[in-house]
């Protein structure tokens, strides 16, 4: 094992003592996690784990940990804090209203500053936490060093990091840490490793959906259009859409038929989409099963399974996708399936509003959008990351989107591509500086890829041009003089 990976253990390793020492003392948990799919998996991770030691516990989903949400909690006596998937970037406001030796955090986001509240985090071990393993894969570690019958639950890290998109390895593979959590769940038999065609619902959509619902990567002109996918299918691709007036799956699809769909797709995508080679190629590439899940149901599909728990993040319940990861199927399943549709309905809506001209505005060394309150604050970060990597925006700068949130504040989400991180962009440091120089009032945080914020309304102009000019700054620090300073 590295050091670095034995550095990370050491940290599981003193939370998980800390966690049983205070189920042995019978105190009531509090577990504050991120209300996406690698926040949902953490937060059930967690809980699985106390459930099983019988332990008492409240659990609260939030978008971001802000100064209110400690504030409501704080007088809670005898509790333990247990913070997932966020924490570690908010240990300031966390030191200021709770008891630091009665907060753990189990997190992957850069930490804000040194603590004693005590952390288990990759970066506090040399590991990237914005690719190597999620906020659920630390819960997994923790989970596995309380007890190993609880490798059980590596399938909802690897859902927790695909959700993260930390699935940068070759032809989209998992690798860092997250490499040893699939190691883990293939051995337990939960998981399974293949490479295919990467359409949405490989199990469980007819062909020509799982065509139209497939956003990464984004394909223009076939991405959310119905009827252009079924026109593709029938005239380019002709394959049998149907067998006995059933409609077929891509899993239904023989080995030929797949081969047909994979090259006419790219044909498509280079010819007509005007993608990019790798773009087109990421088409295939590695997918990870969970062959416990009954067939046809859209939790057999890891991706599938995450997306599914964003969508109940990002609509408002994700009490929901608990549910559902800590085992309840049935009628919860079939009311998860509404809401996903839904969630595509909006998602759908506001990629067509994106595609507008005029919408996009450039600017030297960054580019943004402003949804207004026409973009839910929930899913701005989605699109935001659905514009970048799939090229509908230009990809040469990172994007910072706006939408108005519901307490009268601007949420304010950015993204880069993995080249301008190599270049020297770091959004989460980008944004805290900004932030930090432009309101008392506001929050940043976040990693080099994926970042966000919350200013007061009215701000967006000027962090703009604070960041405008640092993230010049960060190129330059990388790429000019000052190379290799810092
Ligand atoms: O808070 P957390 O770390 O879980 O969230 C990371 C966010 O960044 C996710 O919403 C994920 O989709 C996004 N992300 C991204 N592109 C990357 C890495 C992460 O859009 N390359
Ligand atoms: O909300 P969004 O998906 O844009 O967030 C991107 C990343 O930035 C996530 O990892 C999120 O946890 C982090 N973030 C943060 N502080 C904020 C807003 C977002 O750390 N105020
Ligand atoms: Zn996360």
């Amino acid at each position: 094992m590295s050091e670095k990976l034995s550095r990370l253990y050491e940290q599981c390793k003193k939370v998980s003592e800390k966690i049983l020492e205070a189920c042995e003392k019978d105190l009531f948990f509090r577990i504050i996690s991120h209300l996406d799919a690698d926040g949902i998996a953490a937060a059930s991770i967690t809980s699985s784990f106390l459930l099983k030691r019988k332990a008492r516990f409240h659990l609260r989903i939030v978008q971001q940990l802000r100064e209110e949400n400690l504030r409501e909690i704080k007088d809670s006596k005898d509790s333990v804090f247990i913070f997932t998937d966020l924490g570690s970037g908010q240990i300031g406001i966390i030191e200021k209203n709770l008891p630091p030796d009665s907060v753990i955090i189990i997190d992957h986001h850069p930490p804000e500053k040194e603590t004693t509240i005590i952390q288990a985090n990759p970066h506090l071990a040399g590991i990237d936490g914005a690719t190597e393993i999620s906020g659920s894969g630390v819960a997994y570690l923790i989970a596995k060093s309380i007890d190993e019958s609880n490798m059980k639950y590596a399938p909802l890290a690897v859902v927790g990091a695909l959700g993260d998109r930390q699935d940068k390895g070759e032809q989209h593979r998992l690798f860092g840490v997250n490499t040893e959590i699939v190691k883990d769940g293939i051995n337990q038999g939960v998981l399974e490793e293949t490479t295919g065609v990467r359409l949405f619902g490989r199990e469980t959509r007819p062909i020509a959906m799982a065509l139209e619902y497939t956003t990464d990567p984004f394909i223009p002109g076939l991405s959310g259009n119905h009827g252009a996918c079924l026109k593709f299918l029938t005239e380019k691709v002709k394959i049998p859409l149907k067998d006995n007036g059933n409609w077929r799956t891509i899993s239904d699809l023989t080995q030929e038929e797949k081969t047909k769909l994979v090259s006419e797709l790219i044909q498509y995508m280079l010819g007509p989409a005007e993608m990019t080679p790798e773009e087109a190629q990421s088409i295939v590439g590695v997918i990870y099963i969970l062959p416990k899940e009954e067939k046809q149901t859209p939790l057999r599909d890891a991706r599938e399974y995450s997306a599914l728990l964003n969508a109940c993040g990002r609509m408002r319940k994700p009490g929901l996708g608990v549910a559902i990861c800590l085992g309840d199927r049935s009628k919860a399943l079939e009311e998860v399936e509404s809401i996903t549709s839904d969630y595509r309905e909006k998602l759908a809506g506001y990629m067509g509003w994106l595609t507008k001209p005029g919408n996009v505005i450039q600017e030297e060394h960054l580019q943004y959008f402003h949804g207004g309150n026409l973009i839910d604050d929930r899913i701005i970060g989605t699109i935001a990351s659905i514009a970048i990597s799939s090229g509908i925006i230009p990809q040469d700068k990172p994007v910072f989107a706006f939408a108005e949130s519901s307490d009268g504040m601007v949420k304010v989400s950015a993204r880069a591509t993995d080249y301008q991180v190599q270049q020297g962009i770091d959004l989460g440091s980008a944004l805290r500086a900004a932030v930090k120089e432009l309101s008392p009032e506001g929050t940043a945080g976040g990693h080099n890829i994926a970042a966000g914020a919350h200013i007061a309304a009215g701000t967006e102009t000027k962090l703009l041009q604070l960041l405008n000019k640092i993230i010049e700054k960060q190129l330059s620090g990388k790429n000019g003089p000052n190379k290799g300073k810092h």
